[in-house]
């Protein structure tokens, strides 16, 4: 059987990459009956500087939104990773199995390590704690956006290094990252960029709650290029094709088919047609987030059952694991 496990920071709000790159598949997922975790990671966002009241704020936010946009508690495992210790615990152990070149060159270490001018030791482990996240509950398939690959490969060789020292106990996962471009939606203002929460202008990441008239501005703004015709080639035109893909994928159509619908518009009347569709799928979304926030002691409730589920796999876990180390005093 297929044990699935995805996780997401909660920093920011969630913008349409996260939810069209990751969160939409775990639903899916969730819905064909594998057995779905689903793990707010607050420890990784203190990798980075930040603010305690907001943080705590987002975990709520991050949990109504995870619940609007389809992750279902009761059919799913949600909760806060700081919750459950033995991710931590495990970090510890899987840090000591890890060399430091290996870390240093992981492309999401090395970009966010030039925004700060002293680099945190937890940004450095931060793959390790992930890796952590993913083999505690033996996942078999982590979905994930393409900018993950290189994490979920090194959660990969430390399965492998673990079975090969101390005996077969965890299964290499596989990446499921998404065929075509929903792995990877597109800044609006730089489209050689992926559309990512520490993008400093607003203007370039469309938010699950922004407002209709905000959609329709950021993507009636959003880059494209000299050609008015609509056209689908990510590669020679990025910022048309970005848009493209996101229509596609909000109305569940191919792009061979947005394109027919598309021929006769220009770059300015397609944009309107597109922001349309985006608001049109978010509007129940929005809707959503604001009902779930409206009662917080229910959502504590909810992730605190979730993490009482997540515990005892990850309990369960560690005991074989620090059996197998030789580790306290087991007789
Ligand atoms: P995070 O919080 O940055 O993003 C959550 C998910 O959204 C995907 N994603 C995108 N997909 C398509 N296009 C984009 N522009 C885009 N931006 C983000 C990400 O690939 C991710 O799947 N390190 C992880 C969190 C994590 C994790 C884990 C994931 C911690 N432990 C264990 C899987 C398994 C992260 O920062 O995701």
């Amino acid at each position: 059987p297929r044990k699935i496990f995805s996780g997401i920071q909660p920093t920011g709000s969630v913008h349409l990459g996260n939810y069209l790159g990751a969160i939409r598949k775990w639903t899916q997922l969730q819905n064909s009956r594998d057995d779905v975790t689903v793990c707010i990671v607050d420890m990784h966002s203190i990798t980075m500087p930040h603010n305690p009241p907001v943080l705590r704020e987002n975990i709520f936010t991050m949990a109504a939104t995870l619940l609007a946009c389809g992750v279902d508690p009761a059919k799913s495992t949600l909760f806060v990773q700081s919750s459950v210790l033995e991710h931590c615990e495990f970090n510890w152990i899987l840090s000591s199995m890890t060399t430091t070149p290996r870390l240093a060159q992981l492309p999401q270490f090395k970009e966010k390590s030039r925004l700060v001018r002293d680099i945190p030791l937890g940004l450095y482990v931060y793959p390790v704690l992930q890796a952590a996240d993913i083999m505690l509950y033996k996942a078999t398939h982590v979905p994930v956006g393409a900018d993950q690959l290189q994490h979920i490969q090194l959660a990969q060789h430390l399965a492998r290094t673990f079975n090969g020292r101390y005996g077969e106990l965890f299964p290499v996962c596989h990446a499921m990252i998404e065929e075509g471009d929903a792995s990877r939606v597109l800044s609006l203002r730089d489209p050689s960029k992926k559309m990512s929460k520490s993008e400093a202008n607003p203007k370039a990441t469309i938010n699950l709650c922004d407002a209709p008239e905000l959609i329709m501005e950021k993507i009636k703004k959003a880059i494209t290029d000299f050609t008015s015709d609509i056209t689908y080639n990510p590669d020679s035109r990025p910022g048309v094709s970005n848009l493209v893909n996101i229509h596609a994928q909000v109305t569940g159509q191919t792009i061979q088919s947005v394109l027919d619908e598309a021929k006769t518009l220009d770059t300015a009347k397609y944009k309107e047609r597109v922001a349309d569709a985006v608001i049109e799928h978010l509007r129940p979304i929005r809707e959503r987030v604001q009902e779930q926030l409206s009662n917080k002691n229910e959502l504590i409730y909810m992730l605190e059952m979730g993490a009482e589920k997540a515990r005892s796999q990850a309990q369960q876990t560690m005991r074989d694991v620090k059996q197998r180390l030789g580790l306290g005093t087991y007789a």
